[in-house]
């Protein structure tokens, strides 16, 4: 049996028993399961070593060569680096690597570039899109005027011209364009030319597609946006963080609404580690790795649908797909709550026009970025899909789940998680 490295909480458990015990029980689920939550990853080691150094210890607010406290000379060049390889993957005029998250980052826009109240136009949240994007309880749809579009009730796709409509009868001062559950690319190129019909600027949010958008995976929103927000540890398997790019002529306002308006000083630790995550991301195995992520989430949905599962909209076209469990007979939170404990991690979700609650939908979102960052193909995802199947067809039987478990830890093995296995 392999067992993850733990001499690196030498020092937490020393201090901190219970803390390092729960992280490396942490560490040890990370291993030992098929995750499939489709906006997490693992993280390589570099990444992993950038997050936990003394960078932590330094205060740095303001940016590169004018800052407000002393001893930059190190933070700058570190920003500066994460700065400059931002610009040429995403084929930006400037890129801002402050963000804490990728909501932060989305606040930064609204603060720049709209008053409150002012009209956005963005996916609603249970068709694809973001919280940030509008939803009423988040702060966008309080403090902004929101309207959203939907997928199509024929097909669940974007509906182009509907969106057009909308907008010519809505005047939005600001479109979003960009999903956290949709399974299919997202046309950019069309976005823009509704966004200049219109007059509002166009805002990609890529943080799940990022790494798919950087490696001509995902059609290029670059030159179609006034902006590009995106987190930093999806696809693009950086830290927890969040960045923005946009066209110079945005760049002083957008700054300005990261610091001062919205935070004091960097997490440089983590602008290293993005800075690192970057110069991975540049690498050809980063290209390929990206490519297989989709390979296997279309490998992965037509064998769920050998299965006999619905897939919405009928597949997927990048890291993602949904499942409706509907026809099976079972709600989404039963199937993922029945698989998490058969060690195959995955999210409840809702599809488009779902009958059921947000909190007990009809869905499951599915992502194969983390299983591809382990080294897995098309074959495991076949094998994937059969426990998905055997589990939710057998889903009060704790043997059937014990069962699998065992089988999931059996193939991990073979396939040692990037960042965590001795
Ligand atoms: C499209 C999109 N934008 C923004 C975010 C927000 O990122 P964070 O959770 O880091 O605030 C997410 C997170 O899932 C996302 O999917």
């Amino acid at each position: 049996m392999s067992t993850v490295a733990v001499d690196a909480l030498d020092a937490i458990q020393a201090v901190d028993p219970e803390i390092a015990d729960l992280i490396h029980k942490e560490e040890q689920r990370q291993a030992d399961s098929i995750r499939l939550i489709a906006s997490e990853n693992y993280t390589s080691k570099a990444v992993m070593q950038a997050t936990g150094s003394v960078l932590t210890n330094k205060y740095s607010e303001g940016y590169p060569g004018k800052r407000y406290y002393e001893g930059q000379e190190f933070i700058d060049q570190i920003e500066q680096l994460a700065i400059d390889r931002a610009k040429a993957l995403f084929k930006m005029d400037h890129a801002n690597v402050q963000p804490l998250s990728g909501s932060p980052a989305n606040q930064a826009v609204y603060m720049a570039l709209l008053e409150p109240g002012d009209k956005v136009m963005g996916m609603h949240l249970a068709h694809g899109g973001h919280l940030t994007h509008g939803w009423k309880v988040n702060f966008s749809g309080k403090l902004f005027d929101s309207v959203q579009y939907t997928v199509s009730e024929k097909d669940h796709l974007l509906d182009y011209e509907a969106i057009r409509e909308m907008a010519i009868k809505e005047k939005p001062k600001m479109i979003w364009a960009g999903i956290s559950g949709y399974p299919r690319y997202v046309d950019f190129e069309k976005f823009g030319a509704i966004a200049k019909e219109v007059g509002a600027y166009l805002i990609a949010d890529v943080a799940h597609i990022s790494g798919l958008v950087i490696t001509g995976n995902h059609p290029d929103p670059s030159p179609y946006v006034d902006v590009i927000t995106t987190t930093t540890h999806k696809t693009l398997r950086g830290p927890r963080g969040g960045m923005f790019l946009c066209k110079e002529e945005h760049a002083a306002a957008l700054d300005k609404a990261v610091f001062p308006c919205l935070q004091g000083g960097p997490h440089n630790h983590t602008t290293a580690a993005i800075a690192v995550a970057l110069k991975e991301a540049a690498s050809p195995d980063y290209s390929v790795y990206c490519g297989q992520i989709i390979k296997n989430a279309k490998a992965l949905a037509a064998a769920l649908q050998e299965e006999g599962f619905d897939i919405v909209t009928g597949g997927t076209d990048n890291h993602l797909m949904l499942v409706d469990v509907t026809s099976k007979g079972l709600g989404g939170r039963e199937a993922a709550s029945a698989l998490n404990k058969a060690g195959v991690v995955c999210n409840s979700n809702a599809i488009p026009f779902d009958p059921r609650k947000p909190w007990d939908p009809s869905g499951l979102r599915i992502g194969t970025p983390a299983v591809t960052s382990r080294g897995m193909k098309e074959e495991e995802m076949k094998t994937i899909a059969k426990w998905i199947s055997e589990v939710l067809a057998n889903i009060q039987d704790e043997g059937t789940q014990t069962r699998v478990k065992r089988e999931v830890k059996e193939l991990c093995d073979q396939f040692p998680a990037p960042g965590i296995a001795s």
